[in-house]
Protein backbone atom coordinates (compact mmCIF):
# COMPACT_ATOMS: atom_id res chain seq x y z
CA UNK A 1 0.00 0.00 0.00
CA UNK A 2 1.54 3.37 -0.94
CA UNK A 3 0.85 5.58 1.99
CA UNK A 4 -1.18 9.06 1.42
CA UNK A 5 1.66 11.76 2.57
CA UNK A 6 -0.28 14.91 2.19
CA UNK A 7 -2.71 15.74 5.08
CA UNK A 8 -5.02 19.08 4.81
CA UNK A 9 -5.95 17.42 0.81
CA UNK A 10 -9.77 17.16 -0.08
CA UNK A 11 -11.35 15.76 -2.96
CA UNK A 12 -12.98 17.69 -5.34
CA UNK A 13 -15.92 16.77 -8.06
CA UNK A 14 -15.88 18.05 -11.46
CA UNK A 15 -18.55 20.04 -12.60
CA UNK A 16 -18.86 18.14 -16.27
CA UNK A 17 -19.80 14.39 -15.33
CA UNK A 18 -18.47 11.66 -16.95
CA UNK A 19 -21.53 10.80 -18.64
CA UNK A 20 -21.06 14.14 -20.41
CA UNK A 21 -18.24 13.58 -21.13
CA UNK A 22 -18.62 10.50 -23.11
CA UNK A 23 -21.83 11.66 -24.55
CA UNK A 24 -19.89 14.57 -26.64
CA UNK A 25 -17.29 11.72 -27.28
CA UNK A 26 -20.05 9.08 -27.94
CA UNK A 27 -18.60 6.29 -26.28
CA UNK A 28 -17.34 5.17 -23.24
CA UNK A 29 -14.11 5.83 -21.72
CA UNK A 30 -11.90 2.32 -20.45
CA UNK A 31 -8.61 0.95 -19.92
CA UNK A 32 -7.68 -1.79 -21.66
CA UNK A 33 -5.24 -3.03 -19.99
CA UNK A 34 -2.91 -5.67 -22.16
CA UNK A 35 -0.31 -8.05 -19.67
CA UNK A 36 1.89 -10.22 -20.92
CA UNK A 37 5.89 -11.55 -21.41
CA UNK A 38 8.22 -9.01 -22.90
CA UNK A 39 8.13 -9.87 -26.52
CA UNK A 40 4.33 -11.35 -26.45
CA UNK A 41 2.91 -8.47 -28.63
CA UNK A 42 1.17 -6.31 -25.97
CA UNK A 43 2.42 -2.99 -27.52
CA UNK A 44 1.70 -3.83 -31.09
CA UNK A 45 -1.73 -5.24 -30.68
CA UNK A 46 -2.84 -2.02 -28.54
CA UNK A 47 -0.98 0.27 -30.98
CA UNK A 48 -3.09 -1.69 -34.08
CA UNK A 49 -6.10 -1.40 -31.65
CA UNK A 50 -5.81 2.40 -31.22
CA UNK A 51 -5.35 2.48 -35.08
CA UNK A 52 -8.71 0.90 -35.34
CA UNK A 53 -10.66 2.88 -33.10
CA UNK A 54 -9.02 6.31 -34.04
CA UNK A 55 -9.46 5.40 -37.77
CA UNK A 56 -13.66 5.02 -36.41
CA UNK A 57 -13.48 8.48 -34.71
CA UNK A 58 -13.06 6.62 -30.91
CA UNK A 59 -10.74 8.90 -28.56
CA UNK A 60 -7.80 6.68 -27.56
CA UNK A 61 -4.31 7.00 -26.38
CA UNK A 62 -1.57 4.27 -25.76
CA UNK A 63 0.56 4.22 -22.50
CA UNK A 64 3.36 1.24 -23.07
CA UNK A 65 6.37 0.14 -20.67
CA UNK A 66 9.51 1.70 -22.28
CA UNK A 67 8.21 5.31 -23.41
CA UNK A 68 6.56 5.72 -19.93
CA UNK A 69 9.42 4.57 -18.49
CA UNK A 70 11.94 6.82 -20.08
CA UNK A 71 9.73 9.89 -18.76
CA UNK A 72 7.35 9.89 -15.65
CA UNK A 73 8.50 6.51 -14.18
CA UNK A 74 11.94 6.94 -15.17
CA UNK A 75 13.17 6.64 -11.35
CA UNK A 76 11.69 3.31 -11.43
CA UNK A 77 13.87 -0.38 -12.15
CA UNK A 78 12.40 -3.71 -12.03
CA UNK A 79 12.59 -4.88 -8.78
CA UNK A 80 8.97 -6.41 -7.26
CA UNK A 81 8.79 -2.98 -5.27
CA UNK A 82 9.26 -0.42 -8.06
CA UNK A 83 7.26 -2.38 -10.84
CA UNK A 84 4.26 -2.29 -8.77
CA UNK A 85 5.16 1.52 -8.02
CA UNK A 86 5.17 1.68 -12.22
CA UNK A 87 1.49 -0.43 -12.02
CA UNK A 88 0.65 1.55 -9.56
CA UNK A 89 1.70 5.40 -11.21
CA UNK A 90 0.30 3.72 -14.84
CA UNK A 91 -3.07 3.16 -13.10
CA UNK A 92 -3.56 6.19 -11.55
CA UNK A 93 -2.68 7.75 -14.93
CA UNK A 94 -4.90 5.49 -16.97
CA UNK A 95 -7.80 6.61 -14.70
CA UNK A 96 -7.58 10.34 -15.58
CA UNK A 97 -7.75 9.08 -19.11
CA UNK A 98 -10.89 7.14 -18.79
CA UNK A 99 -12.47 9.44 -16.70
CA UNK A 100 -12.18 12.00 -19.62
CA UNK A 101 -13.84 9.56 -21.59
CA UNK A 102 -10.92 7.74 -23.78
CA UNK A 103 -10.30 4.65 -24.26
CA UNK A 104 -6.60 4.09 -23.04
CA UNK A 105 -4.74 1.21 -24.05
CA UNK A 106 -1.92 0.15 -21.69
CA UNK A 107 0.97 -2.08 -22.83
CA UNK A 108 2.89 -3.07 -19.27
CA UNK A 109 4.58 -6.59 -18.59
CA UNK A 110 2.63 -6.09 -15.12
CA UNK A 111 3.53 -9.37 -13.99
CA UNK A 112 2.63 -9.71 -10.94
CA UNK A 113 -1.53 -10.32 -10.38
CA UNK A 114 -1.97 -7.95 -6.80
CA UNK A 115 -0.62 -4.85 -8.75
CA UNK A 116 -3.14 -5.67 -11.44
CA UNK A 117 -6.21 -6.29 -8.82
CA UNK A 118 -5.29 -2.90 -7.83
CA UNK A 119 -5.62 -1.26 -10.60
CA UNK A 120 -8.90 -2.75 -11.34
CA UNK A 121 -10.01 -1.94 -7.72
CA UNK A 122 -9.59 1.62 -8.38
CA UNK A 123 -11.72 1.69 -11.58
CA UNK A 124 -15.60 1.29 -12.01
CA UNK A 125 -17.03 -2.20 -12.94
CA UNK A 126 -16.19 -2.49 -16.22
CA UNK A 127 -14.05 -0.06 -16.90
CA UNK A 128 -11.01 -2.14 -16.32
CA UNK A 129 -10.63 -4.37 -19.49
CA UNK A 130 -7.77 -7.29 -18.51
CA UNK A 131 -5.91 -8.66 -21.87
CA UNK A 132 -3.95 -11.14 -21.02
CA UNK A 133 -1.71 -11.62 -24.27
CA UNK A 134 -0.84 -15.35 -23.93
CA UNK A 135 2.53 -15.88 -26.03
CA UNK A 136 4.55 -19.16 -24.78
CA UNK A 137 8.18 -17.94 -23.31
CA UNK A 138 9.39 -19.73 -25.93
CA UNK A 139 7.84 -17.92 -28.62
CA UNK A 140 9.14 -14.79 -27.20
CA UNK A 141 12.61 -15.77 -26.96
CA UNK A 142 11.83 -16.51 -30.61
CA UNK A 143 11.00 -13.36 -31.44
CA UNK A 144 13.18 -11.26 -28.45
CA UNK A 145 12.97 -7.75 -30.58
CA UNK A 146 15.39 -6.51 -28.40
CA UNK A 147 17.72 -9.00 -27.96
CA UNK A 148 16.98 -9.23 -23.70
CA UNK A 149 16.35 -12.63 -23.69
CA UNK A 150 19.36 -13.49 -25.15
CA UNK A 151 21.58 -10.92 -22.53
CA UNK A 152 19.16 -12.64 -19.53
CA UNK A 153 20.18 -16.20 -20.70
CA UNK A 154 23.94 -14.75 -20.62
CA UNK A 155 23.40 -13.62 -17.31
CA UNK A 156 23.92 -10.20 -18.57
CA UNK A 157 20.54 -9.10 -17.09
CA UNK A 158 19.23 -9.70 -14.34
CA UNK A 159 15.65 -10.06 -12.92
CA UNK A 160 14.08 -10.89 -16.41
CA UNK A 161 10.33 -11.40 -16.94
CA UNK A 162 10.18 -15.07 -17.21
CA UNK A 163 13.81 -16.41 -17.29
CA UNK A 164 14.45 -15.56 -13.66
CA UNK A 165 11.56 -13.39 -12.34
CA UNK A 166 8.02 -14.08 -12.29
CA UNK A 167 5.02 -13.63 -14.47
CA UNK A 168 1.92 -14.58 -12.67
CA UNK A 169 -0.61 -14.95 -15.78
CA UNK A 170 -4.27 -13.45 -14.98
CA UNK A 171 -6.82 -15.86 -14.20
CA UNK A 172 -9.61 -14.33 -14.73
CA UNK A 173 -8.91 -11.99 -17.65
CA UNK A 174 -12.10 -10.81 -19.63
CA UNK A 175 -9.74 -11.48 -23.00
CA UNK A 176 -7.50 -13.70 -23.42
CA UNK A 177 -5.31 -13.36 -27.22
CA UNK A 178 -3.27 -16.44 -28.78
CA UNK A 179 -0.67 -14.57 -29.57
CA UNK A 180 1.37 -17.78 -30.64
CA UNK A 181 -0.84 -18.79 -33.43
CA UNK A 182 -2.87 -15.57 -34.72
CA UNK A 183 -0.91 -12.84 -36.13
CA UNK A 184 -1.68 -9.13 -34.56
CA UNK A 185 -4.57 -8.00 -37.35
CA UNK A 186 -6.37 -10.77 -36.27
CA UNK A 187 -6.01 -9.97 -32.35
CA UNK A 188 -6.64 -6.59 -32.68
CA UNK A 189 -10.06 -7.30 -34.67
CA UNK A 190 -10.63 -9.71 -31.35
CA UNK A 191 -10.52 -6.73 -28.84
CA UNK A 192 -12.19 -4.12 -30.94
CA UNK A 193 -15.53 -6.85 -31.45
CA UNK A 194 -15.39 -7.58 -27.54
CA UNK A 195 -15.75 -3.48 -27.29
CA UNK A 196 -18.19 -3.64 -29.69
CA UNK A 197 -20.05 -6.59 -28.26
CA UNK A 198 -20.07 -4.84 -24.63
CA UNK A 199 -21.12 -1.64 -25.07
CA UNK A 200 -17.79 0.18 -25.21
CA UNK A 201 -18.09 2.07 -28.43
CA UNK A 202 -21.22 3.64 -27.94
CA UNK A 203 -22.13 6.25 -25.17
S1 LIG B 1 6.67 -4.08 -15.65
O1 LIG B 1 7.09 -5.40 -15.16
O2 LIG B 1 6.96 -3.03 -14.67
O3 LIG B 1 5.26 -4.05 -16.08
P1 LIG B 1 7.31 -2.76 -18.12
O4 LIG B 1 6.28 -3.28 -19.03
O5 LIG B 1 7.15 -1.39 -17.55
O6 LIG B 1 7.57 -3.83 -16.94
O7 LIG B 1 8.72 -2.78 -18.86
C1 LIG B 1 9.12 -3.94 -19.56
C2 LIG B 1 10.11 -3.61 -20.67
O8 LIG B 1 11.34 -3.17 -20.09
C3 LIG B 1 10.45 -4.86 -21.44
O9 LIG B 1 9.67 -4.99 -22.61
C4 LIG B 1 11.90 -4.70 -21.78
O10 LIG B 1 12.04 -3.98 -22.99
C5 LIG B 1 12.45 -3.82 -20.69
N1 LIG B 1 13.17 -4.51 -19.60
C6 LIG B 1 14.40 -4.17 -19.17
N2 LIG B 1 14.78 -4.92 -18.12
C7 LIG B 1 13.76 -5.77 -17.86
C8 LIG B 1 13.54 -6.80 -16.89
N3 LIG B 1 14.45 -7.09 -15.97
N4 LIG B 1 12.38 -7.49 -16.91
C9 LIG B 1 11.45 -7.20 -17.83
N5 LIG B 1 11.59 -6.24 -18.77
C10 LIG B 1 12.73 -5.52 -18.80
Amino acid sequence: MTEQKATNVTWHEHKVSRAEREKIKGHKGAVLWFTGLSACGKSTIANEVDYLLNQRGIHTIVLDGDNIRMGLNKNLGFSAEDRAENIRRIGEVAKLFATSGTIVGTAFISPYKADRDKVRAILAPGEYVEIYVNASLETCEKRDPKGLYKKARAGELKNFTGIDDPYEAPEKPELVLDSDNKGIAELAQEVVAYLEQNGYLKA
